[in-house]
């Protein structure tokens, strides 16, 4: 094993969450400037020690820890270069604020495979990548669509949807998303066994919600593509409502949605799985988007990021 060490970026779901576990298409950013780094240290005796936000301690008594997912894929990953027996320490260090639909436990996940694979010499083909991460996020999440990774991994926005290879997808160079925190946190796999539920007990009345956030994402990347601001702003409303209506919305999100609309915002949404976590407000350039963030700090918004359009077609 070698001294090697993996980045990931934290992501935001610009439009598509939960509809994007029925098939339908989302559209997610990865965002450069929130950024997670994993390295690992070869030791020379055989202690595997993990130091992270989650978990510090052995790998071997991470089971029971919110760190079990990475847990699991570390000892798949170390089964897979026959390193069982490796010693190592494993630093996570991360910008990124957890279970707030930022995608921490996939920007963990990614960090960790390339930073593996680095250290084995050995070259990691995308689809391989996405392949590993699902399993730490099978375990947390149930049943997730693969988003969440896919961004995370990304250099570029992306447009995807499940079992389906993602790809960039371009955005225009106008445009700031302010991102703000309730400061609650939100509950990915609750979210998405709530939705189930409904889904499950109410099909024609959930249904036509998953159909109508799908189009309001490919009506989304239509406007993306024309440079049409406001008409996704418009989308972003859609969804909201939409998300609102399958029950994974709260009356924290609500009243910063509120906030950042009365602040002049072309459309605002909770973004990730909900019941907590962070919205997003879409505003036309970078002097809008200030006065956004400061009434969403006026709301109570615990945390706020902006996030320029121009920033998405910057390589690292
Ligand atoms: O809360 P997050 O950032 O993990 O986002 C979850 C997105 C969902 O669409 C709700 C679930 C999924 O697996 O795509």
């Amino acid at each position: 094993m070698l001294k090697a060490s993996g980045e990931s970026f934290a992501k935001i779901i610009l439009i598509g969450e939960h509809a994007v576990v029925y098939g339908q298409p989302a559209i997610a950013l990865p965002v450069k400037s929130i950024k997670l780094t994993a390295t690992l240290i070869p030791r020379a005796d055989q202690q595997q020690l993990i130091a992270s936000t989650f978990y510090h301690g052995p790998l071997a008594a991470a089971n029971t820890s919110n760190f079990a997912g990475i847990a699991h894929l570390l000892r798949a990953l170390l089964t897979f270069f026959g390193a069982q027996q490796q010693g190592f320490d494993l630093k996570i260090v991360s910008d990124l604020p957890p279970e707030r639909g930022m995608g921490s436990s996939a920007a963990t996940a990614t960090a960790v495979v390339r930073a593996m694979y680095q250290a084995f010499a050995v070259p990691l083909p995308h689809a391989t990548l996405l392949r590993w991460t699902a399993i730490s996020e099978k375990l947390l999440h149930g049943n997730p669509s693969g988003l969440d990774a896919a961004t995370t991994s990304a250099q570029r926005p992306q447009w995807f949807v499940k079992h389906q290879a993602p790809h960039a997808i371009a955005f225009p160079s106008n445009g700031t998303l302010v991102i703000a925190d309730t400061g609650v946190a939100g509950q990915t796999k609750q979210a998405v066994a709530a939705v189930a539920a409904r889904l499950n007990a109410d099909p024609n009345r959930y249904q036509p919600k998953i159909t109508a956030i799908g189009q309001a994402v490919r009506q989304a990347a239509i406007a993306l593509a024309d440079d049409q601001l406001c008409a996704l702003g418009q989308q972003l409303n859609v969804a909201q409502t939409q998300l609102a209506a399958l029950g994974v919305s709260t009356p924290a999100l609500d009243h910063l949605i509120q906030a950042a609309q009365a602040a002049g915002a072309l459309g605002a949404k909770l973004t990730g799985s909900g019941l907590g976590g962070c919205m997003i407000a879409l505003a036309k350039d970078h002097a809008a988007a200030q006065a956004i963030a400061q009434a969403l700090t006026e709301a109570g918004a615990s945390a706020v990021w902006q996030y320029d359009f121009a920033q998405s077609e910057e390589h690292s």
